[in-house]
């Protein structure tokens, strides 16, 4: 069988030469990354789980009308997506105060926010993805300024979103990070939404316990990972019927 081409691996997930020019597959790995990759483990099922849950945002995306890079799913690990040049920025949008931003600022985590707050950080795991601000971006010519601002309105629509879907099952966004891609349609170029969006790269609290559903359990040590993310699947309707729990059943007397 002839095998085919790996374009690029990365923490998370490959992607592969696709069917068609324009094309890629993008298969999800189990490997759960934190800290800059400082700490590592392989979270079985992780990779099912975040195929199917972002193929679920990408499609409710494109059905109002954000444009993203998702085509169709192949199988339980693999999607078809467009091939995009990514802008090497991770566009972060937060609801409530949360990680780096309580950690710069002092802030409590959960502290809402008086607006959504949209940061971009530079995709480089040498540095650390710093934080950098629009003055670096449009200085070094990462992206222009056109560029800044259809990403914040594109970040802005996916906020909007996801809170909604996440509010219809008793889920807090607290935050999340997404990547976008430059596409080419003749001679005009857009930006869509690429990458996932997935509990990976959000953080998910439930409404009533503040229970972590997100790559928190994984960073803090908070527990079982794909009992988190199997429990945000279940509850939006996408789980998959043959992925098992991953901790043991429990007896029922
Ligand atoms: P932070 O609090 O660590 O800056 O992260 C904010 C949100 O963005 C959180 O949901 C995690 C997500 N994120 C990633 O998934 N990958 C990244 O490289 C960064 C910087 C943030
Ligand atoms: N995704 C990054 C890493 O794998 C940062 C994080 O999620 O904590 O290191």
């Amino acid at each position: 069988m002839a095998r085919r081409k790996k374009v690029y691996e990365g923490k998370a997930k490959i992607l592969y030469e696709g069917p068609e020019p324009g094309t890629l597959v993008q298969y999800f790995k189990d490997d759960a990354t934190a800290f800059n990759a400082q700490k590592k483990d392989v979270i079985e099922g992780k990779g099912v789980l975040n195929n199917r849950l972002s193929e679920f945002f990408m499609t409710g995306l494109a059905q109002i009308g954000v444009p993203t890079h998702f085509i169709r799913r192949l199988n339980m690990r693999e999607q078809l997506i467009r091939s995009v040049e990514i802008i090497p920025l991770e566009v972060v949008v937060r609801n409530f105060a949360a990680g780096t931003l309580s950690q710069r600022l002092g802030l409590e985590e959960g502290t809402p926010l008086p607006r959504p707050i949209v940061e971009f950080c530079l995709k480089d795991d040498a540095l650390g993805d710093p934080l950098v601000a629009e003055e670096h971006i449009i200085a070094f010519g990462w992206a222009s300024q056109q560029d800044l601002d259809d990403m914040v309105a594109l970040a802005l629509r996916v906020n909007d979103f996801l809170s909604g879907c996440m509010l219809a099952v008793g889920i807090k966004l607290v935050d999340f990070k997404i990547e976008i891609g430059r596409i080419w349609d003749n001679d005009f170029q857009r930006l869509i939404v690429a990458d996932e969006i997935s509990p990976d790269s959000c953080r998910l609290w439930d409404m009533e316990t503040g229970q972590k559903l997100d790559k928190d359990v994984f960073r803090r040590d908070l527990g079982n990972l794909a009992d988190a993310y199997t429990e945000v699947a279940r509850r939006l309707g996408v789980l998959p019927s043959n992925v098992t729990p991953a901790s043991k059943p429990t007896l029922i007397n």
